[in-house]
């Protein structure tokens, strides 16, 4: 039986909306709308009973999950939710042991999740250019308990002359221009790897298959995730009234041969198309030709481990 201690992670549940995520210090209380919740209180009891506050309100003391961290982690940036955590998952096929390459970091909620997922074997390379992101990513990293399955570089691939990782089996790309890294990415994936990427609008997803296909990516897939909640109560079960609109289009695709020896193929290849939706419009360049004018820039880098 798993008993609250000392510095104990403990997920502070009250309802759905008011929840409070802390790690146990028995001198600490805090002040909530239904009374002040002490941390000693929760001392010495198993996880799953509850406490009163001295409002007469019952809040129940929660493992935290992995779920929970990402719903309470401080958000520097847009991040990805648990909605479609899931489908990037089972998509990509994540599992124990992997290695992934993320481009983007963000707050860290995608890197928390799915080095959880790869973990104790499995690690997650991830890269941003924002320096403050990367102290806020960190910090979220750590609070989940990934420090040790995560490896954080400050680092443009974009401009990066010699890409630093290979035979990634995932890749992850959470940028506003992700059809840009497209060939980098190629570059570090195992043959047959996954590589998804993050569009909040349909114009980027275009941008994005294009690229794909220039570069040689089969079993492309484009989606979009819809959580509704329901409330459920005798008599009258109901959608909720609150939902979250928009948030963005996921795109998947996995590193193919188009020519006929792997050794070979180039990415620039368009032969052997056969398998590829090649799409309706001209083939916009655009990644590519971007791509060779930023490699031309010479940019100071610097791989920086922060964990
Ligand atoms: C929307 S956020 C990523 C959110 C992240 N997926 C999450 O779940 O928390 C986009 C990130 O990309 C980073 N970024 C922008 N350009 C980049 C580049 N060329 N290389 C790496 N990261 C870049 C930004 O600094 C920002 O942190």
């Amino acid at each position: 039986m798993a008993l609250i201690k000392n510095n104990s992670p403990v997920l502070f549940f009250y309802s759905n909306s008011k929840k409070w995520l802390a790690k146990i210090s028995k001198k600490e209380s805090f002040h909530t709308h239904i009374g002040v919740i002490k941390h000693s209180d929760a001392i010495g009891k198993e996880y799953g009973s509850r406490l009163i506050t001295n409002k007469d309100k019952y809040v129940y003391l929660l493992e935290p999950t992995m779920y929970d961290y990402v719903m309470k982690i401080q958000h520097g940036t847009q991040i990805v939710y648990p909605k479609d955590i899931g489908y990037i998952i089972a998509r990509c096929g994540i599992g124990s042991g992997q290695k992934i390459l993320e481009i983007g970091t963000g707050s860290g909620s995608l890197t928390s999740f799915v080095a959880g997922v790869v973990k104790p074997r499995g690690h997650v390379y991830t890269f941003d250019v924002d320096e403050n992101f990367m102290k806020i990513a960190a910090k979220n990293i750590e609070k989940a308990g990934m420090t040790k399955y995560v490896t954080q570089h400050n680092l443009d691939l974009k401009t990066a002359k010699k890409m630093p990782l290979k035979d990634m089996d995932v890749a992850f790309v959470d940028l506003g221009d992700p059809w840009v890294v497209v060939p980098q990415v190629r570059k570090m994936l195992k043959g047959s790897g996954c590589v998804f990427a993050i569009c909040p609008t349909m114009n980027q997803l275009e941008k994005l298959t294009m690229a794909l296909v220039e570069n040689e990516f089969t079993d492309i897939e484009s989606t979009e995730h819809i959580l509704r909640t329901i409330e459920a109560r005798e008599g009258k079960t109901r959608h909720s009234f609150q939902g979250i609109g928009h948030t963005t289009y996921l795109c998947f695709a996995r590193k193919a041969f188009f020519g006929r020896n792997p050794k070979k193929s180039s990415v620039k290849s368009k032969t052997d198309l056969n398998d590829v939706e090649k799409p309706a419009a001209k083939t916009d360049t655009t990644a590519t030709k971007t791509s060779k004018k930023t490699s031309t820039k010479r940019v100071k880098t610097k791989v920086q481990k922060l964990s």
